[in-house]
């Protein structure tokens, strides 16, 4: 991106499934950093991690490390989030936190650019990425909303191991190595053996029967869009596989759309790849799009049970436009915007 500021960049969590992948897509996208430092907890100091065919030694956080930084990528825990993104804004720096920390408060942007970059300008310090589900579904709704309107939304996810961490991605694969080794597999970080299986939860569960990853899907939602009303339902599950996230969705629109000028609908707008010939069994999935950057749909079919409804599938690397793809990319709106 054209730009002749130099930006001194921290990655907090940067030994984390996330934080790594920050590391990776600042350098791919050449993001104008003069300095990139890279924090994690007291455990990982002086240890190093990759970035630009080099190496950084790792720093533990504390209140002293945001000293002239420009942009914070926080990718690190809630806790975290809460006790240093202040810290950190009040140092100087844009604060992009991953974590579900600020997503829902009132004078915080949640932020997925092709959608409601303009949200950027209203940050006090703090902008929130949105949830790794939201963020595709979000992409995906918004030309719909425009060309059409929306009336509901219903969507179920299958979330990859990696959505929960590292130390869920290192469970499966030790998983799927005991069942192969025919010995006993343990299920210690997830509370249900995730080899093997489908998990329809893992998350917090909330009163009314949803869990707190289903109400983030509905609630991030609505915020992003600008559709506080949005009727909007998920069922969150967790499958075994590594990385990339699928969603079914079911839409009704305000007016009707065929299932055609959707595909052409979604295949124009930014950050989407129509993926649509199931005789020639052409679909997206998680295999495929893991380490892509865009949100990947397929299964586009008019929906017979209701009046203007949609029926599709999506997939999209929930490491990367679920998480530190969405963060660049606001860190680089906001330069563009001139907010930092
Ligand atoms: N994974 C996803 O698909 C995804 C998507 C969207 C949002 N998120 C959110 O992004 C955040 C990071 O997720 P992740 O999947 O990357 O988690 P992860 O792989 O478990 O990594 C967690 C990171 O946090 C660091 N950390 C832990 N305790 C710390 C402390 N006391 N001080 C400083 N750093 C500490 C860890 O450093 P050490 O190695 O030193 O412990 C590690 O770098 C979470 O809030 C998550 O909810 C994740």
């Amino acid at each position: 991106m054209p730009t002749s500021k130099r930006l001194n960049v921290v990655v907090v969590g940067a030994t984390g499934m996330v934080g790594q992948a920050m590391l990776a897509i600042l350098a791919e996208r050449h993001f104008p950093s003069a300095h990139v430092k890279a924090l994690a907890s007291e455990r990982s100091k002086g240890r190093t991690v990759p970035y630009n065919g080099s190496s950084i030694t790792l720093e533990a956080i504390d209140e002293k490390a945001f000293k002239g930084i420009d942009v914070a990528l926080f990718a690190a825990s809630t806790d975290i989030a809460l006790m240093y993104g202040p810290i950190a804004a009040e140092a100087g720096a844009l604060v992009i936190d991953n974590s579900s920390a600020w997503r829902m408060k009132e004078n915080v942007p949640l932020v997925v650019p092709e959608v409601n970059r303009e949200d950027i300008r209203d940050n006090e310090g703090i902008i929130a990425n949105p949830n790794c589900c939201a963020v595709p579904l979000t992409l995906v709704l918004n030309p719909l909303r425009n060309a059409v309107g929306i009336e509901r939304v219903l969507v179920s996810t299958y979330q990859s191991a990696s959505g929960a961490g590292r130390a869920l991605v290192d469970e499966l694969a030790e998983q799927t190595k005991a069942i192969a080794d025919g010995t006993e597999p343990q299920a210690v970080v997830y509370p249900y053996q995730l080899a093997y299986n489908v998990v329809p939860g893992g998350w917090y569960p909330e009163a009314d029967g949803f869990n707190e990853e289903e109400v983030k899907i509905a609630n991030e939602t609505r915020k992003i869009l600008h559709m506080p009303d949005l009727a909007i339902a998920a069922t969150c599950v967790r499958v075994p596989v590594p990385v990339g996230h699928g969603e079914s969705v079911f839409i009704e629109t305000t007016a009707k759309i065929s299932a055609d000028d959707v595909r052409t609908l979604l295949g124009s707008s930014p950050g989407i790849i129509v993926e649509d010939d199931p005789h020639a069994r052409l679909y997206p999935t998680p295999h495929h799009v893991a380490g892509k950057d865009e949100v990947y749909v397929g299964r586009i079919r008019t929906d017979p049970s209701s009046k203007n409804g949609l029926a599709l599938w999506l997939v999209s690397d929930n490491l990367r436009k679920g998480a530190a793809l969405n963060a660049v990319q606001i860190a680089e709106h906001a330069i563009e915007l001139g907010v930092i």
